[in-house]
C-alpha cells in the first residue's frame, strides 16, 4: 500500500528515529548523486510562495536521480479548474509521487485520498512537518539527544508550531510555547501532542509569558507573526506580537549555550533582533540545510528502490 507524509501523528516514533538516521547518513554522503529515483518524477503543486521547500525538494530528488515537475498556483487552480480529485486522479497517471503546499489542510488530505501514488505535505495552514524534521536533525546534531532538551517556542501558535509540538512529543523533547491570548496552538492539537507526550515523558506546555517559556531553555524558535494568507492581518498582529519579540533581553533568561532557531523567512526587527538571527548562536542555515537532507530520506522511505 502507498505510504504519504502528511501528518507527524501518522508516523511511529521509530519510523521518525528511522527517517532522521536516514538524513543523517545522507547528509554524511555529501549529496553524492544515487539512482535510487531514477525513472521517477515527483510533481510539486504549490498554491503560495517558496524558497527552502520548492529548491529543497528539487535539488534532493535531481540527487537521487529523479525528476520534478513544478507545478505553481496558475498550471492546477487546484480545486477550481478541476476537483481536487480529479487533479489527484490524473497526476498519478503520471507521476511518481506529489509534494503539495496548500492553503487548506483538506487539500492535501483530499490529494492523498485520490492519488495512487505518495502524498508529502510541503506545509499547509495546519501543519509543516518536513520542517519539523530538519528542526530535530538540527537539534539533534547540536546537542546529541533529544532528552531533557527545552524547547521555547515564542510567538503564533501556526503551522510551523503545531509540526514541532507534535515531534516534540513523539521524540521526547520538552516544548513550552509562549503565545498572545488568542494566538494559542489550536486545542486539537494541543491535546494530541499532550498525549502523545505521554508516552515519551515529554512536557509539552502553554503560556503567554514568554521569558517563562525562554527559562532554561536550551533552543529558542521563532517564525513569522504573519503567515501566508494572513497579510490583511498584518497591522493587527505586529502590534499584537510586539512583546514576543526574541532580543537580547528575553534570551537572557535562556540557557548559556541555546541555540536560535528560525524556519525562514524572517523579518529582522519583528519576531527577531538582527543581533540574534544573525549572532553566534544562530543556526538558521544548518536547519534551511537540513531540509535538504531530510526530505531525501522522507523521498527513500516513500519512493525509493522496491517501494512503488
Ligand atoms: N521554511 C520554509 O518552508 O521556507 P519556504 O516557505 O521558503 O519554502
Ligand atoms: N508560518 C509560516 C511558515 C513559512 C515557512 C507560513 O505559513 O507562512
Amino acid at each position: 500500500m502507498k505510504r504519504d507524509f502528511i501528518s507527524l501523528k501518522s508516523c511511529t516514533n521509530a519510523e521518525l528515529a528511522k527517517l532522521l538516521e536516514s538524513a543523517s547518513r545522507l547528509k554524511r554522503a555529501k549529496n553524492r548523486i544515487s539512482d535510487d529515483l531514477k525513472g521517477k518524477t515527483v510533481g510539486l503543486i504549490f498554491q503560495k510562495p517558496s524558497n527552502r521547500t520548492r529548491v529543497s525538494f528539487e535539488v534532493g530528488i535531481h540527487q537521487l536521480g529523479g525528476n520534478c515537475i513544478y507545478l505553481g498556483p496558475e498550471e492546477i487552480n487546484l480545486g477550481k479548474r478541476e476537483a481536487t480529485s480529479d487533479v489527484a486522479k490524473t497526476l498519478s497517471r503520471y507521476l511518481d509521487g506529489i509534494v503539495a503546499r496548500t492553503f487548506s489542510h483538506h487539500d492535501v488530505v483530499e490529494l492523498a485520498k485520490f492519488a495512487t501514488v505518495p502524498v508529502i505535505n510541503g506545509l499547509t495552514d495546519l501543519s509543516h512537518p518536513c520542517q519539523a524534521m530538519a528542526d530535530m536533525l538540527t537539534i539533534h546534531e547540536h546537542f546529541g539527544k533529544f532528552k531533557n532538551i527545552k524547547l521555547a517556542y515564542v510567538g503564533d501558535g501556526n503551522n510551523v508550531c503545531h509540526s514541532l509540538m507534535i515531534i516534540s512529543a513523539k521524540l521526547g523533547v520538552n516544548m513550552t510555547v509562549a503565545h498572545p491570548k488568542g494566538y494559542a496552538p489550536l486545542k486539537i492539537v494541543i491535546d494530541a501532542a499532550q498525549d502523545l507526550a505521554l508516552e515519551t515523558n515529554a512536557k509539552i506546555n502553554l503560556t503567554t509569558d514568554p521569558v517563562q517559556a525562554v527559562k532554561g531553555a536550551q533552543v529558542i524558535y521563532a517564525d513569522t507573526w504573519v503567515s501566508m494568507g494572513q497579510e490583511e492581518e498584518a497591522r493587527k498582529r505586529l502590534k499584537i506580537f510586539d512583546k514576543y519579540q526574541i532580543n537580547k533581553k528575553l534570551i537572557a533568561n535562556a540557557d548559556k549555550k541555546f541555540i536560535f532557531m528560525h524556519c525562514l523567512p524572517a523579518h529582522r526587527g519583528q519576531e527577531v533582533t538582527e543581533e540574534i538571527i544573525d549572532g553566534p548562536h544562530s543556526v538558521i542555515f544548518d536547519q534551511a540545510e537540513n531540509r535538504l537532507h531530510a526530505q531525501k530520506a522522507i523521498l527513500l522511505h516513500l519512493l525509493g528502490k522496491g517501494k512503488k
